[in-house]
Order: C-alpha cells, then sequence, then structure tokens
C-alpha cells in the first residue's frame, strides 16, 4: 500500500479545509487535502453575506463574536488570497439592508435593532422612505429598514477556486480521492485511508467534511456530535446592464416568517436564497423551493420578474446540535474539528483558518475558539482548558 506522511491531513476540501490547509502551510507545516473535488462543497450554492450583525440571534453573542472576527479580517484575508492566487474573490463591501413588509415584520426588526443597540452594534434604523432612497427597486409596501454598513459579501464559488490555486501554491498536496476511513492507533488519530487505497499519515488530522463529518468511517462513538444537513435551495439571476444597478447592497427581509436575502454581486449575479429544510441529504430543487424564493423576493422587490433566471440549486449546510461550529481538539487525541458551520460556513472561513492553523503549529487554541470546542456536547468535558490561552 501506498503511504504518504505530513505534520497534518486535512479530510474535507471545502473552503473551512482549504481554508485551514492553506494557513497552516504558510505556518511551515506540511499539508496534504483528501476531497474527490477541492473547492466544491456547500459553498458553491452559498450566496456568500457577510452579516454577522443582521444575522444575529437571541443567544449567540459567542457567534457574534466570531462572525465579526472574520467578517473584520476578510478584506485582508480576499485581498491575500487574491494576490496569491491571481483570482478573484467577489469580496463586497457593500454593507446590508434588512426591510421589513408589514407591521409583524417590523416589530421583528425593531427588536433586532434594540438588541443591535443593547450590544453597542453599529446599525441605523430607517423609514419605509429612507430604505427606498437607499435601494430604489424595493416595492412601496416596505414600511422599514435596518442599515448595517459593515454587513458585506463575497463570492463562495470565487473563494474556492482561489483557495484550491493558494493551496496549490503553498505546496499543499491536493488529493483527489474521499477519505474511506480514519485510522486509529492507541487510541490516537493517525490519518486516512482514501477510497483509491493510498494511505495518509499525520501528526493531527482535521476533520472538515461538512455535514458528512461524523459519517466518516473508523470515528470512534462520541468523539464528534451528529453534523445534521440542512438543505437550502437558492435562485440566481442575471441583472442586464441596462437595469444596472438593480441593487447596490444586500438586502434581506422577513416576509411571512420565511427570511429571505438577495446578494447582488458586482458581476451582475443576483443570488437569491435560501430556503432552510430538514430532510436529510437529499439535494433536489423543487418547485416549491423555487416558487417560494421567487414569491417573496417579488413581494419585496416587484422587478425581480424582468431579471433572467439562470440558474437553481441546492446545497448542505453543516448544523451542529446547537448550530455553532465545531472548532479544535476533540476528545481523541490527534484529532481536530474544524466543521458544523450551519449557516455561516463562508463568513467563519478566515477566522476558522487562522484559529485552527494556530492550534495545529503551537498547541495553543486562541480563546475566542474557547464556546466552540466539541467538548461542549460531552459530559465529562476534558482538555479545554489545557489548550486554550
Ligand atoms: N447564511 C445564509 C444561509 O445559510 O442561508
Amino acid at each position: 500500500m501506498v503511504r504518504t506522511e505530513t505534520d497534518v491531513l486535512v479530510v474535507g476540501g471545502g473552503i473551512i479545509g482549504l481554508a485551514v490547509a492553506w494557513q497552516t502551510a504558510q505556518r511551515g507545516l506540511s499539508v496534504a487535502v483528501l476531497d474527490p473535488d477541492p473547492g466544491h462543497g456547500a459553498a458553491q450554492v452559498a450566496a456568500g453575506m457577510l452579516a454577522p450583525v443582521t444575522e444575529l440571534q437571541y443567544g449567540e453573542e459567542p457567534l457574534l463574536r466570531l462572525g465579526m472576527a472574520s467578517n473584520a479580517r476578510y478584506a485582508a484575508f480576499a485581498a491575500e488570497l487574491e494576490e496569491v492566487s491571481g483570482l478573484s474573490t467577489g469580496y463586497r463591501a457593500c454593507g446590508t439592508l434588512a426591510v421589513a413588509l408589514d407591521s409583524d415584520d417590523r416589530a421583528e426588526l425593531l427588536e433586532l435593532y434594540a438588541f443591535h443597540q443593547r450590544l453597542g452594534l453599529d446599525s441605523t434604523w430607517l423609514t419605509g422612505r429612507e430604505a427606498r432612497r437607499l435601494e430604489p427597486m424595493l416595492a412601496p409596501s416596505v414600511r422599514g429598514g435596518l442599515h448595517v454598513a459593515e454587513d458585506h459579501q463575497v463570492d463562495g464559488r470565487r473563494v474556492g477556486a482561489a483557495l484550491v490555486a493558494a493551496c496549490r501554491r503553498a505546496g499543499v498536496r491536493l488529493v483527489p480521492a474521499a477519505a474511506a476511513r480514519l485510522t486509529v492507533r492507541s487510541d490516537r488519530a493517525t490519518g486516512a485511508v482514501a477510497d483509491s487505497g493510498e494511505e495518509f499519515t499525520a501528526d493531527q488530522v482535521v476533520l472538515a467534511a461538512g455535514s458528512r463529518s461524523h459519517l466518516l468511517p473508523g470515528l470512534p462513538d462520541g468523539v464528534l456530535p451528529p453534523v445534521r444537513p440542512v438543505k437550502g435551495q437558492v435562485v440566481r439571476l442575471r441583472v442586464p446592464p441596462v437595469y444596472a444597478p438593480f441593487l447596490s447592497r444586500n438586502v434581506r427581509a422577513v416576509v411571512r416568517g420565511c427570511h429571505i436575502y438577495l446578494v447582488p454581486r458586482e458581476d451582475g449575479e443576483l443570488v437569491i436564497g435560501a430556503t432552510t429544510e430538514e430532510l436529510g441529504y437529499d439535494t433536489t430543487v423543487t418547485a416549491g423551493g423555487v416558487y417560494e424564493l421567487l414569491r417573496d423576493a417579488h413581494e419585496l422587490i416587484p422587478g425581480i420578474t424582468e431579471l433572467p433566471l439562470v440558474e437553481t440549486g441546492a446545497g448542505l449546510r453543516p448544523g451542529s446540535p446547537d448550530n455553532a461550529p465545531l472548532l479544535g481538539p476533540t476528545a481523541l487525541p490527534g484529532l481536530v474539528a474544524a466543521t458544523g458551520h450551519h449557516r455561516n460556513g463562508v463568513l467563519l472561513t478566515p477566522v476558522t483558518g487562522d484559529l485552527i492553523a494556530e492550534y495545529l503549529a503551537t498547541g495553543r487554541l486562541p480563546e475566542l475558539a474557547a464556546p466552540f470546542l466539541t467538548s461542549r456536547f460531552s459530559r465529562t468535558p476534558t482538555l479545554a482548558q489545557e489548550v486554550l490561552r
């Protein structure tokens, strides 16, 4: 059997796994990534909104801190990635406008605004007229808005392609194969066997396999909590130059209880997302899913019906039991988690790369990651204190 040895083996080459690999290689460690199609995970479907403030939910303050740290890091991350890879990431510092359509939506948005104020976050309340002044395509029925100048966007597909190129340049070995099983010797993760039969050994193994992370054969019971697939369907339209600028920033809203967002890219693509469905590993695009997205988007911005429809798609968000990511060392020595990012995979890519690479290179995990250790789900939390700094 062919055997390859590196300091670090990353199982899963979505943008999280690739960012970890890239940052780790930059710290001088040898890295291999196992993935049949690197750069093509859930980010292929994501709209790429970088919106920790507008997507804030009660009880998720640690996630807000992590998201804001990653958002603050994004411009530099994207610039470095673009320079190294020679490819655009589609990063756009455009801000986000959340709007309300009826009085219930308005009450919900006002609650979010009050929560922002209590936390000292930067957001501005707008009347319907002020919101329409920012985005003239909004329906006359819009009742109010919340402008968050620092919630931006990036193109997940472009980030994936740029990370593949950056990893290659940094000497990361991208292995076009799936991990068939994790190898564990003397109660320690020691690598993985690929479905090609090749064996990879490493001092540390990073599990970054999205919604299939907990299904990796060989993973001992209880080491990783379940990471369930949460389906999201999206629709992509194109804004012909004659209609540009159709929207100048991300727009989101709750329409009769359904969350919807429109992300206008600089290249003319307009992504409308996303459904939230718990249906296992099904990625069928359904007439109902597309209908709901277009119906709600039309209520918000009637002019969308003039735009060419270019693509529909569905992907799987990896959701942990508390919907927050799983980061850092696990109860199995040698195995490090970088998964469970749920709705925030694109947003959390830079910070996940930084935190996990720091742990792999030094054995110390920055405090920012403390709330996201897998030990929060175990009855006997171990190792948390030893590795935090
Ligand atoms: N972050 C947006 C979504 O998951 O739909």
